[in-house]
């Protein structure tokens, strides 16, 4: 007999099915629950709701787990690139040689971007928030791709897949040379995708770029390490308008505007931003970790802490690696950085973090890494949303090809009930 839930209501007794998930998650299928009792469930945030089932990515925030399509974040940083992981993400396998070879060419394929586009970039203010304009030039993107794809079509999907990565990274890099007043240029196709994010943010005109292996090394796994995270809210976001069949670009632009919010993509942000506050009220580090410990002080620690991971990030283990390689290339200098080196030592020591299992978290470290390139902490937000986008494409077609419904939640109504309607002289 499979084990089911039993729900007792009215003196009425219903039955639910458990499914369970291949790492033995267990969940109580409720959709039969409203048309059988006439009740829903309340569940704000969906802590407790299950959006679909999913084959895409798994993670274990007690054990530390995260694993794309099987394969543990640890591996995969260690040993694919961005691109590899991308294809596995979206199609489920790594890829053979021949067929990692054809996705980068055919990503290559799409790296133009319609010259129109410029116009609606020059009408954006210097000053516009990064993500407001990447998420206005995605959804531009429909405009001058208007052939609706046919999701049943592997040709289709796998071309717009490559047409999602490869414009997508050209847009990204024009966002920032806009917003810092510099030309934009264009994608070198002799060069690999990483390569190109930096040439493409980093060249100017008036001198060579030399490209430095250990930061693209380092930017590729950082890229990785964000590709997919479940069901977070970016990409519930990305589901549940492609689940009106609203076409691929309008569902990724939908995303970057859900991971534009400090709640979401913005903690990275709020790293540099307190270690720079840090620095200006003379650096005292332990004055900052009395506040953090305080609690009649809202401050916290910014970067340390995770709502799934208790026990540690498993990213955080692989970036600071990364960070150190790249500090370390750049021969970098920067007391804001002294100050974040400082800090982490202090509070992996104290017992008050140590008690709590308050680590540092992938944002402490990918913050560091942005500042160390030279990024604008108002772009921090578009490089995790790089990152993020395969993962985000992956969703897409996995629920596009799964059939699932419409997203459509229910609600209890809390509003006035039937009132008569009184003539605006007599109000
Ligand atoms: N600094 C100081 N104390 C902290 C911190 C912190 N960063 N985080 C948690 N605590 C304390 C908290 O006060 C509480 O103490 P007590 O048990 O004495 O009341 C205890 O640790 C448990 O905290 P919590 O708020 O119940 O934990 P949570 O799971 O609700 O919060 C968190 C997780 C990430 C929101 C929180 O740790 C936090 O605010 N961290 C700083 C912000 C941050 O770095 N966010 C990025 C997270 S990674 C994003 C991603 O994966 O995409």
């Amino acid at each position: 007999m499979s084990e089911t839930a039993k729900l007792i209501l009215g003196g009425e007794e219903f039955e639910f099915p458990i499914i369970e998930g291949s790492e033995n998650e267990k969940a109580i299928d409720i959709s039969k629950l409203r048309g059988s009792t006439g009740y829903i469930t309340i569940d704000p945030g969906f802590k407790n709701t299950g959006s679909c089932g999913s084959e895409i990515t798994y993670l274990d925030g007690e054990k530390g787990i995260l694993r794309y399509r099987g394969h543990s974040i640890e591996s995969l940083a260690d040993n694919a690139d961005f691109l590899e992981t991308s294809y596995l993400v979206i199609f489920g396998n790594l890829p053979s040689k021949a067929e990692l070879t054809k996705f980068e060419n055919d990503i290559r394929k799409h790296t133009m971007i319609d010259e129109e586009m410029k116009n609606i970039i020059d009408g954006f203010p210097k000053s516009a928030h990064p993500m407001g304009v990447l998420s206005s030039l995605t959804s531009a993107l429909t405009a001058f791709n208007p052939k609706s794809l046919d999701i049943n079509s592997e040709d289709q999907l796998y071309n717009a897949v490559c047409k999602m990565l490869g414009k997508f990274l050209v847009l990204a890099s024009w966002v920032y040379k806009k917003h810092v007043g510099l030309p934009l240029n264009y994608y070198d196709n002799s060069k690999g995708y990483v390569e190109n994010l930096l040439r493409l943010m980093f060249e100017i005109p008036t001198e060579e770029y030399k490209i430095n292996p250990e930061i693209v090394n380092a930017l590729d796994k950082l890229l990785i390490l964000h590709v997919d995270h479940e069901q977070n809210c970016s990409t519930s976001t990305v589901r549940i308008v492609g689940s009106s069949h609203a076409g691929l670009f309008a569902s990724i632009s939908a995303g970057v505007s859900a991971l534009w919010g400090p709640l979401h993509g913005g903690a990275n942000q709020a790293v540099i931003e307190m270690l720079e506050a840090i620095k200006a009220d003379g650096g005292d580090i332990d004055k900052f970790i009395l506040k953090a410990k305080d609690k009649n002080d809202s401050f916290r620690l910014m970067g340390f802490g995770h709502r799934v991971y208790k026990n540690f990030d498993p990213r955080a283990r692989i970036i600071k690696k990364a960070a150190d390689d790249v500090l370390g290339a750049l021969g970098i200098e920067d007391p804001v950085l002294d100050i974040a080196k400082k800090l982490e030592k202090v509070a992996l020591e104290d017992e008050y973090f140590k008690s709590r299992n308050l680590y540092p978290n992938v944002d402490f470290y990918s913050g560091i890494i942005y500042r160390a390139l030279g990024i604008p902490t108002d772009m921090f937000t578009v490089m995790f949303a790089i990152g993020r986008l395969p993962g985000w494409i992956s969703q897409w077609k996995e629920m596009r090809l799964n059939g699932e419904p419409i997203g459509r939640p229910r609600q209890v109504y809390n509003g006035e009930t039937d009132r008569p309607f009184v003539e605006l002289d007599n109000r």
